[in-house]
């Protein structure tokens, strides 16, 4: 077998596997859209038609927090101010500005 048709049967094997961003309520799965670079949880959850309150839409006010189950949501140097180390420490994240990193799980119930 020549290294081209290993390498050919490979190709034919490998599976694509896309990232998803999971929208879930408690065990409920409310909705999936597939994971953009850049884009927000919000804007993931509009791809998912899950609807994630919004008011401020800058981190400020908290209305948009949401708990991070599986997967990285990572945090700005500086917590905006509709976060603090306590919510951090529950998995809380801000959907407004959050960018997950690859597969996310996301429960749209803040976690207090
Ligand atoms: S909508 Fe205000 S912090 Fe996200």
């Amino acid at each position: 077998m020549s290294a081209h048709s290993v390498n050919a049967e490979k190709t034919t094997k490998t599976e694509v596997v896309r990232p998803v961003v999971r929208f879930l309520q408690g065990p409920n799965l409310l909705g999936q859209a597939p994971y953009v670079a850049g884009n927000t949880l919000v804007e993931h959850a509009e791809d998912a038609d899950v609807k994630i309150p919004t008011n401020c839409t800058s981190g400020t006010c908290g209305t948009c927090m949401v708990t991070l189950l599986y997967g990285e949501v990572p945090l700005p140097e500086i917590l905006p101010p509709g976060l603090d180390d306590y919510l951090v420490e529950q998995c809380a994240r801000l959907a407004c500005i959050g960018m997950p990193n690859g597969d996310v799980d996301i429960d749209i119930r803040p976690p207090l």
